[in-house]
Parts: structure tokens; sequence; C-alpha cells
């Protein structure tokens, strides 16, 4: 576990969308209460949490998820059950998405210090929902990040800030909410989270470590 996990807690973040009662289900309940403290260290620490962020903090944050996703997006298009299957939103990959808003200053990723794909049950759909809940959940601050950095980084579009599809989050959360039921469906996809938290927030550690 990251050693930032043991600081005291930053404030929530504020969750508009996502608190809706309509979306609310038990894994979602279970998978909100097993990471809010690691979301709240990433909401204060990844490069585009300063609030001078520049273009340099833009390219280190995108070059950090994009090295933390580029194992997850791989392992994930193996398969085509859970939240690959039919039921769910078709998958994204979203480093293409960050390879084409970072152009030529796009860089090869960094050396992984850890990926949760490493610590899944092949045949473990509900793990694979939780690390779904993880990717698909890092887009919802991009809409309160664009509103703070457009101006002051223009005329970059920022596209990657802007890349979150209108109705694809609820319907990941419906789809896993009729997916995910048992008890220990809920373990394995809150299991799959904190490990995708994890693996981000080690990356973050070893960047921190060199700066
Ligand atoms: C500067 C960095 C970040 C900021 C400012 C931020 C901000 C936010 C905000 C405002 C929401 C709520 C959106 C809404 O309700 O409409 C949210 C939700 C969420 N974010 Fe982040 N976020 C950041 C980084 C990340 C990263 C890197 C990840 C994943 C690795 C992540 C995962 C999630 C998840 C899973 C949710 C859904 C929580 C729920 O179930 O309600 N976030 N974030």
């Amino acid at each position: 576990m990251p050693e930032a996990l043991s600081q005291p807690l930053a404030s929530d973040v504020t969750q508009s969308q996502t608190r809706d009662a309509r979306y609310a289900s038990p894994v979602l309940t279970a998978l909100r209460s097993a990471t809010k403290t690691r979301h709240a260290i990433l909401d204060r620490s990844m490069p585009l949490s300063d609030p001078e962020a520049t273009w340099a903090h833009y390219v280190a944050h995108l070059q950090m998820l994009a090295a933390w996703l580029e194992p997850l997006e791989q392992w994930l298009s193996a398969f085509n059950d859970g939240p690959q299957g039919k039921q769910a939103p078709a998958l994204i990959r979203y480093t293409d998405i960050i390879r084409a808003d970072l152009g030529e200053t796009y860089m090869p990723a960094d050396k992984l210090c850890h990926n949760a794909a490493q610590h899944a049950q092949p045949d473990d759909a509900a793990y694979r929902w939780g690390v779904c809940y993880v990717i698909e959940g890092s887009q919802l601050g991009g809409e309160f990040l664009y509103k703070r950095l457009s101006t002051r980084l223009a005329p970059h579009p920022l596209k990657y800030l802007q890349c979150k599809q209108a109705g694809r989050w609820p319907e990941f959360l419906q789809a896993m909410a009729t997916e995910v039921i048992s008890p220990g469906q809920i373990n394995s996809a809150c299991e799959g989270a904190v490990n995708a938290f994890d693996a981000l927030l080690l990356q973050l550690q070893a960047r921190e470590n060199i700066l």
C-alpha cells in the first residue's frame, strides 16, 4: 500500500452526477467506500491538482495516466464478458486519446511500478468490473479540470479532458449493478478497484521520489 494512504484525508471531491440515487447499488456503495481515501489522495496529488498547473503539468498528468492505462487496456481487450460484454458500453482506449492529444510530445510509458491486471484470476469478471469502475471514473474529473485550465493553457484544446461521453457513466453503473450482485462478486470488484487505484498511486509515489 502506498505510504500516502497513511496521511490525513483531503476533502471529498464534489460529486454531482455520481451521487444520483437512480444509479445506487450495493456494489457501487461498496466500491465508493473501498476507494474513497485513495481517490482523495489522487484528487490532491496528481500533476493537474496544482492550482498553478502549466502545460508541463498537463503533459506529466497524461503521461502518468497513459503508463497506468496501457497494460490495463491491453489486458481488458482480451475478454468479451463482464465489463467487456454486450451489456456494458464498448471499450474505449483512452491511451489513443492521450496519444492524439499530446502529439509529438507523447513519450512511451515509464517503467511500471505495479499492474493491477497481474492480480486477477483469468475468469473473474467481477474483478474487471472493479478495475473498469476506476478507469471509467477517472474521466469524471475531466470537465472540472477543463473549466479550470482551458483559458490558462489556451490555445491547446485539452482534448483528453473533454472526451467524456454523455450517458456512458450511468450506462456503465447500471450494467455493473445487474452483473455484480453476490457478496463474493462485490468483494472481487472492490479488490480490482483498490488494486487499480494502488497501481496509479505507486506511479505517483515513484514520480514524487524522483522530483
Ligand atoms: C486531479 C485529479 C482528479 C480530480 C480533480 C477528480 C475529480 C473528480 C470529480 C469531480 C468526480 C465526481 C464527478 C461527478 O460526480 O460528476 C470524480 C469521480 C471519480 N473519480 Fe476522480 N478526479 C481526479 C482523478 C482521478 C483519477 C486519476 C482516478 C482514477 C484512477 C479517478 C477516479 C474517479 C472515480 C472512480 C470516480 C467515481 C466516484 C463515484 O463512485 O462516485 N479520479 N473525480
